[in-house]
């Protein structure tokens, strides 16, 4: 329990030391404010007592001699006006110590939530491959939204007040003893109970906060997941099904905050209820010991004063520690993210050539997502720097897993990766994904200008290499045709693009880039044949140059590859050239039969369709 508190409040703790100088100051800033403002009844309590009632207070010490330096009680009671003065002054210069804290205490905790919300993106770069897959991404966008202006308007506010509070009371208190020990007492008598029901108030908030804290990230999650699954909603006319879904977190979260304003409204009408009677001792306590001359009545005057000063701070430390409720489990959930494992770096410190040749060589692999479950089995193969190599076989055999481990995405357990003979676990990730060109099944382009799109894989490109590789990816033309050319925005508000010129786009992007090892994960499956082709033609224009490997289903793909993987059930089941495996009667031949076959009844189905005159020529 103690390690779990102490890691929770780490990430606080480290970035308020970051700025230590400006929260003292603002702390010391306060202790002076609070000093002046005892002042003020202060002042009032001797002018009362010293200079206007009869017979007056008479002691020798320091307030008595500064009465005499200033002329006397005599003349002093003739010239109120200076007591006034004297209080309006000290009122000043607690304002200005006031300003001051507040000065130092805001720009110390914009500074500290600036740095948070830095580190917590840098963080979710480097976030493991794992967690990234598993979290949801409406979750994470509260935690990083949400969560942290909770946090900013805690350090802002609440933890401003109740460290105002606090010191108010450290100055105040003792000072009021030595005015007098009997009515500080009196003054304080309900304290224990106003923050002994704040405290117990402050503990069941903080389980309902942290309820409606998670019925918004589920509300949120929902609308995120709408919003961009919003085309299979439609195509599925699961319009009120989604919007019942959503109804109903909708009202789980109204129901928890309306018990939330409930919960509140209770607090704030007993606590009232306190503090006024708080107050209402002082008054009469206070009266009826000046009425039997057991206190001056400029004692009973400060000491009003003074009750009405502290008390409804106290009683707002009660508001102010609920809140901060609501900030622990913010600071929770931003601390979750932070302790997610980053993607660990076991680079040897060893000289990497700029460039790979590009060998790939697998020994032994084997690999599960989960300790249980193999993905991968025993699997070994090695692949010529230059080769291009089609992986085929049917979906789940694990053909996405060997490129996730080929590029560090996951680390291996059992079995060795080379890529040109050295151990894959000994270079950096970020070393060998700069080596390594993907072409993702599902195109992503940023809401940026096309330039910047292409260029994301190699910023430094110069503008004829990016039209180059735009060429190559014939989608040059495409661009050109559009008013602002390179310069188009693409996404929300800008152009949008139809799924093969995306894909397109995302081919010059990694064209640009010319890295020694290409692979296309399965992308060919969801392009027209026209894209298809370009791609293919493009590749094979640098054949020999990089390493090419392609999952696809099409054997018309893998005629052109110079070798031929099968994979089933995370097993290498069988490789060679496509001549050379069709001889075999496996998984690659069936493959081929089957489409083959399809190949063979589609033209016979259209020539029978053309004599029966049901398709025109030139339709099909
Ligand atoms: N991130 C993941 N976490 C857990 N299991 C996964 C993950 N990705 C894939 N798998 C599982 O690993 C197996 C192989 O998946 P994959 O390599 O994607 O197959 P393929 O690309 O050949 O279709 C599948 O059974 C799949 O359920
Ligand atoms: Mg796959």
């Amino acid at each position: 329990m103690s390690t779990k508190s102490h890691s929770q409040y780490q990430v606080l703790i480290d970035l308020i030391r970051n700025k230590k100088w400006y929260y003292l100051g603002s702390v010391i800033s306060v202790g002076i404010a609070s000093y002046f403002m005892f002042l003020v009844p202060t002042i009032g309590k001797e002018a009362i007592d010293r200079v206007l009632t009869e017979p007056r207070v008479e002691k020798e010490d320091l307030v008595q001699r500064m009465i005499d330096w200033a002329g006397g009680a005599e003349m002093l009671a003739n010239q109120l006006w200076l007591a006034g003065g004297a209080i309006v002054l000290v009122t000043i210069v607690s304002g200005l110590f006031m300003y001051l804290k507040d000065y130092l205490a805001a720009s110390a905790c914009e500074s500290t939530v600036q740095r948070l919300r830095d580190h917590l993106y840098h963080h979710l770069h480097h976030l493991s491959e794992k967690y990234i897959g598993s979290a949801e991404s409406g979750d994470i966008l509260q935690r990083c939204t949400s969560d942290i202006d909770t946090l900013r308007e805690f350090l802002t506010m609440q933890v401003m007040n109740i460290g105002r509070t606090l010191v108010l009371m450290a100055i105040v208190i003792p000072l009021m003893f030595m005015q007098h020990a009997g009515m500080t007492l009196l003054s304080l008598i309900l304290v224990p109970i106003v923050l002994y029901y704040a405290r117990k108030f402050f503990f069941q908030v903080r389980d309902l906060f942290q309820q409606v804290d998670e019925a918004e990230g589920a509300l949120t999650t929902i609308v995120q997941e709408n919003l961009t699954g919003i085309r299979v909603v439609r195509a599925f006319a699961r319009q009120d099904y989604e919007c019942e879904k959503f109804e109903e977190k909708n009202s789980t979260y109204s129901d928890l905050n309306y018990r939330l304003i409930c919960m509140f409204a209770n607090f704030w009408a007993f606590s009232d209820l306190l503090c006024l009677l708080q107050s209402g001792l002082v008054l009469f306590g206070g009266g009826w010991l000046a009425s039997q001359g057991v206190i001056t009545v400029g004692t009973y005057f400060a000491f009003i004063g003074y009750t009405s000063m502290l008390i409804w701070p106290i009683r707002q430390l009660g508001k102010e520690l609920s809140e901060a409720g609501k900030a622990t489990v913010a600071i929770t959930r931003i601390q979750e993210i932070l302790d997610a494992p980053e993607e660990t770096s076991s680079a040897k410190a060893m000289h990497l050539p700029e460039r790979f040749k590009g060998t790939i060589e697998f020994d032994q692999v084997s690999f599960g997502y989960e300790p249980d479950r193999q993905v991968l089995n025993d699997v070994s193969f090695s692949i010529r720097a230059g080769e291009t190599v089609a992986i085929v076989g049917p979906t789940g055999a694990g053909k996405s897993t060997l490129i996730q481990l080929l590029m560090r995405l996951y680390d291996y357990g059992k079995g060795s990766i080379k890529i040109d003979g050295m151990e894959l676990k000994h270079i950096g990730r970020k070393h060998i994904r700069g080596q390594i060109g993907t072409l993702l099944q599902e195109p992503f382009l940023f809401s940026r200008s096309l330039r910047e799109n292409i260029k994301f894989s190699h910023l430094k490109a110069s503008d004829e290499a990016m039209v180059l590789a735009a060429k190559s990816a014939a989608v040059h033309h495409t661009i050109e045709s559009f008013q602002k050319g390179y310069e188009t925005v693409i996404g929300e508000r800008g152009v949008s693009l139809s799924g093969g010129q995306k894909q397109r786009v995302t081919l010059s992007r990694t064209l640009l880039k010319e890295p020694p090892i290409l692979v296309l994960d399965d992308t060919l499956s969801a392009v027209d044949a026209a894209t298809e082709q370009q791609i293919i033609q493009a590749l094979h224009s640098k054949k020999g140059e990089q390493t090419l490997l392609i999952i696809t289903h099409r054997i018309s793909v893998c005629q052109k590859a110079d070798r031929v993987f099968v994979m089933q059930n995370g097993r290498l089941v069988e490789q060679g050239s496509h001549r050379n495996l069709l001889t075999k009667h496996g998984f690659y031949r069936e493959l081929w039969e089957i489409q083959s076959g399809q190949k063979e009844r589609f033209e016979q189905d259209v020539s029978s369709a053309k004599q029966q005159g049901d398709i025109e020529l030139g339709v099909t």
